[in-house]
């Protein structure tokens, strides 16, 4: 099922990414804006973003649309959810990891994502309820047996405020067990990269839609799972996000509730 709209997820990815290549490492200095203190955004996100967006209104006029640098239209209640560039701090220092995000999202929750790393041709596909893959061959999760020795990833935004308190036990919940925590800068390739076993589970609070619509997708499909820091059902409201297999990701949820 939904194989137009995979082709149409996968083509808009792949556009955002032909935009972004030829302006990293490349970008002036002076069409760089900080949208708020840390938060930036460059020609680059939004030559992606048009790309993606004429891509996707081109196969599926009828659907809405949210994107992080031209926010929401439409009424239909099937929605394109795209972040265009994904680590963009990473792609204005011209730190080689980033990813485009897209995904398509309607009542039940997301039905198809793509998660599509240009540098190194990686793209993570899933459909809801068909599985996920990598390159064209299925992906699944990690068999890592729980969070003792565990390869983990997290974010920390800057917006984090206050929250950054609550970041900094967690952080001390999984540091002494794990054996390597990595913050590489972009949440939806750290989801892909759960998908697809190179992580054993993944943290973050404050994540915006479009950070991790594609990415939560992967990783169920994978067969893993996604929780809120409680546990429970409201990390796309939220933005807290706990994700790995089910032994991984259950022991973080046990770790942060302590
Ligand atoms: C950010 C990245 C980062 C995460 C932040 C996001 P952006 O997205 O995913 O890893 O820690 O929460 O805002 O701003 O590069 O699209
Ligand atoms: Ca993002
Ligand atoms: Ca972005």
């Amino acid at each position: 099922m939904f194989e137009a709209q995979r082709e149409a997820c996968v083509a808009a990815a792949l556009a955002g990414g032909r935009a972004l290549v030829p302006y990293f490492r490349k970008l002036e200095p002076g069409t760089v804006t900080e949208k708020s203190k840390n938060d930036y955004v460059s020609d680059a996100d939004r030559a992606s973003e048009a790309a993606i967006k004429a891509e996707l209104d081109l196969r599926f006029p009828q659907y809405s649309f949210l994107g992080e640098e031209t926010g929401a239209s439409g009424e239909n209640s099937r929605v394109w959810i795209v972040d265009p560039l994904d680590g963009t701090l990473n792609f204005v220092q011209g730190f080689p990891h980033w990813c485009v995000s897209v995904a398509l999202w309607d009542a039940q929750g997301p039905v198809v994502g793509c998660v599509w790393d240009p540098l190194r041709e990686d793209l993570f596909l899933a459909t809801r309820g068909e599985g996920a893959t990598w390159n064209g061959q299925p992906m699944s999760i990690s068999q890592q047996s729980g969070l003792d020795g565990a390869f983990l990833a997290t974010g920390f935004a800057f917006q984090l405020g206050e929250r950054f308190k609550l970041f900094t036990k967690a952080l001390e919940a999984t540091f002494y067990r794990a054996k390597g925590i990595r913050r590489a800068g972009s949440a939806a390739l750290d989801l892909a990269h759960v998908a697809a076993g190179i992580y054993d589970g993944f943290f973050e609070l404050g994540l915006q839609k479009w950070d991790m619509a594609a990415g939560v997708l992967l990783v169920q499909e994978a067969g893993g799972l996604i929780s809120d820091w409680e546990g429970g059902e409201g990390w796309f409201e939220s933005g807290s996000v706990i994700a790995g297999n089910l032994w991984v990701q259950q022991e973080l949820v046990d770790a942060f509730k302590e």
